[in-house]
């Protein structure tokens, strides 16, 4: 099954969109957080809140590793075991990358650009990589590919760390990425709503429920006989 998460920190609209769809968590990075306005961890404990048990992915903000180790503790002591650490895979990145998963955390690499980086995330036991598809194709390739290069390379390698995909402009970006052998993506929720967005399919529905109207007089089917 592929997994969907929610890229924002929006309360309401985490809300809303964990109440429809069967989502696998919620990522957030400093850019996300910073935009709700509000205090940190107030913030993402109330999140903690809506989603239970739910994935939630918290970046830390500090740039050595011993740093970095020490916000993971903070961050996971208060967020709750199933809380992934997300660390921007550059080398101190991998060495607290190594240190945490030798003390049990669940780690995301993000903030990856290239296959090379999601080997060395892989290498030190990385649960989940975190490819930025658009912004890669803005840069200097083509997300796609660096998607399917990862998938293809986990999977003949027999690597267990999967691929969360991130950063997309379009709904079609993110069925290349499941296309290509990505297990999860994370974007802005309105994406979702957009994948089930159709003129034609909204066009049928209406003609299916103007007919019935004009059939049943705006009876629905627990009203008859
Ligand atoms: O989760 C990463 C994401 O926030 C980056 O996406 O839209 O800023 O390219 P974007």
């Amino acid at each position: 099954m592929v997994e969907i998460l929610l890229d924002t920190a929006d309360l309401e609209v985490i809300k809303r969109y964990n109440d429809i769809y069967d989502i696998t968590g919620v990522t957030t990075n400093p850019t996300i957080i910073s935009r709700e306005k509000s205090e940190f961890f107030p913030t993402l404990l109330k999140i903690r809140e809506i989603i239970g048990e739910k994935q939630l992915h918290v970046q830390v903000s500090a740039a050595d590793s011993e740093g970095m180790v020490k916000e993971a503790e903070r961050i996971v002591s208060l967020l709750g075991k199933n809380t992934y650490v997300k660390i921007p895979a550059v080398e101190e990145g991998i060495r607290a990358i190594k240190i945490l998963k030798s003390k049990d955390f669940k780690v995301t690499a993000t903030v990856i650009f290239s296959l090379q980086q999601a080997a060395m995330a892989a290498n030190v036991g990385a649960d989940y990589v975190a490819p930025y598809f658009n912004r890669i194709s803005d840069s200097f390739g083509s997300g796609e590919q660096v998607v399917s290069d990862i998938a293809e390379l986990f999977a003949t390698h027999g690597i267990g760390t999967k691929l969360l995909v991130a950063s997309f402009r379009n709904t079609d970006q993110i069925m290349r990425c499941f296309l290509a052998g990505a297990h999860a993506v994370t974007a802005p929720p309105e994406f979702y709503t957009k994948m089930l967005k159709n003129p034609f399919v909204d066009e049928i529905v209406e003609r299916f429920s103007r007919d019935w109207t004009e059939a049943y007089g705006g009876k629905n089917i627990c009203e008859l006989d």
